[in-house]
């Protein structure tokens, strides 16, 4: 068993530079299937869930040949089956990304329930009622999902909920259907976009990705032939500013979108920190104890569920009770019982947490209980007095490029144990 070991506190000073983003690659690299061709990935982030989309990918018969850890060119000529492996499309939530593809290329998938983070409800309905509004027939039974379609013809979907998901689900099944696709109340986040760009830079017909109506002519083929780069992390990027400012340190964050991160600067500078914006790097800094703050989680441009982990952390080192209310998900706030056995005062009811600023954290065992509760507990310990196991390292890695190094090249004093 791997576990990391951090000694704090160490204020976090430096560079660090960010790497692809990991929720727009997991949904590119299915998107490849509608290529009848080749076409070449960079910034692809090197983390397992990149490196289980490129074995499910193999098992369906694409050809990938890697040309660095962060690209790849890939062949989808020939896709030789429509059942992807159970096993492995379980494991991670974006397993889902295959149906909309597959539909789109060969008008049938089987796959295994999306896994992923335990975040409490994750239904695909949403998804469901765009394909079946496109022509497919899905059933859900034995954990598994089929899907069929003798032909998917565009038409207007409006989504109930605004769904990341879903809105890049329906986009990737309504690229090769005949007529056009409207889809109302889209989600706007900065990975729909990037999806959108790399499918029209292949051939596809996309318009209005980022805001929150997105139509889509269909087109016969994508040729392919292109090579397109994955757009920075803007989550990755949140935890090093949030990071910043937990361990009142002083980072340069490089090879970002600063506009992707607004909700985020626009907390951090209330709470009494500072930032620096470059446009592709942005600087932050803070240099006392953070004021309390009340923060809501919002889809895109509002402040990030994947943040509010990071964020707890910071707000449980500030000055007076803040409350963060998750409105996305529903057992989120796992990650605050963690934060608790090292001197954290967190109360948390169902999507509401309060959070009592606390003077300093104390290292302790802890473990994480998903990707971003990972990160934020490498925060805290790093921020924290004394010594920080964190246990569970899969989740990290699972999102994480080399967090330990990325930490460690700013201060940390973090090392990857084997037990
Ligand atoms: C994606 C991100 C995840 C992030 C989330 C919200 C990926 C791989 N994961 O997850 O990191 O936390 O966006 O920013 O990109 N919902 C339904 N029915 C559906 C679909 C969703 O009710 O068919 C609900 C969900 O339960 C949730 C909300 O809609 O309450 C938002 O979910 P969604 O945006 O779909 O999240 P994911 O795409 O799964």
């Amino acid at each position: 068993m791997e576990k990391l070991v951090v000694k704090g506190p160490t204020p976090l000073k430096g560079e660090v530079t960010i790497s692809g983003a990991k929720n727009a690659a997991v949904a590119i690299l299915p998107a490849t299937l509608l290529i009848d061709g080749v076409c070449t990935i960079e910034n692809l982030p090197n983390i397992s869930d990149i490196k289980i989309s490129c074995t499910i990918l193999e098992k369906l018969g694409a050809k990938i040949t890697w040309n660095s850890p962060h690209s790849i060119t890939i062949d989808t000529s020939h896709i030789t089956t429509t059942k992807a492996p159970l096993d492995l499309t379980s494991k991670f939530r974006a397993s889902y990304y295959l149906i909309g593809a597959m539909l789109s290329r060969k008008g049938e998938i089987e796959v295994g329930m999306p896994g992923g983070c335990k975040l409490g409800a994750r239904p695909i309905d949403q998804h469901i009622k765009g394909f079946e509004l496109l022509g497919a027939n899905v059933t859900v039974e034995k954990g598994r999902i089929y899907a069929k379609a003798k032909k998917l013809k565009g038409c207007p979907i409006y989504m109930d909920i605004v769904s990341v998901g879903a809105t890049i689900n329906v986009m990737l099944s309504a690229v090769l259907a005949e007529g056009t696709t409207i889809i109302d109340n889209a989600a706007k986040e900065p990975h729909i976009v990037d999806v959108a760009n790399f499918l029209n830079t292949m051939g596809a017909d996309i318009r209005g990705a980022g805001t929150d109506v997105i139509k889509i002519n269909g087109v016969k083929k994508l040729e392919g032939n292109a090579t397109y780069s994955v757009v920075p992390d803007q989550i990755e990027a949140g935890t090093f500013m949030l990071a910043a400012v937990a361990t009142r340190g002083d980072l340069l964050i490089k090879n970002c979108i600063t506009k992707h991160l607004e909700s985020v600067t626009a907390k951090i500078i209330e709470i009494g920190g500072n930032v620096e914006d470059n446009g592709d790097s942005i600087r932050v800094w803070c240099n006392k104890r953070p004021n309390r703050a009340t923060i809501k989680t919002l889809p895109y441009p509002g402040f990030p569920t994947d943040l509010q982990p990071q964020m707890g952390v910071v707000l449980s080192l500030a000055n007076g009770t803040s409350t963060i209310n998750e409105s996305i998900w529903d057992s989120r706030f796992q990650y605050t019982e963690e934060l608790n056995k090292m001197g954290a005062k967190i109360t948390a009811h169902g999507k509401t947490a309060f959070f009592e600023g606390v003077k300093k954290l104390t290292g302790a065992p802890v473990y994480s209980s998903d990707l971003r509760a990972g990160a934020a507990l490498v925060i805290a310990g790093t921020a924290a007095e004394g010594e920080t196991e964190i246990y569970n390292l899969e989740h990290i890695d699972r999102g994480y490029e080399n967090i330990e190094e990325k930490f460690r090249k700013i201060g940390a004093k973090i090392e990857r144990v084997t037990e």
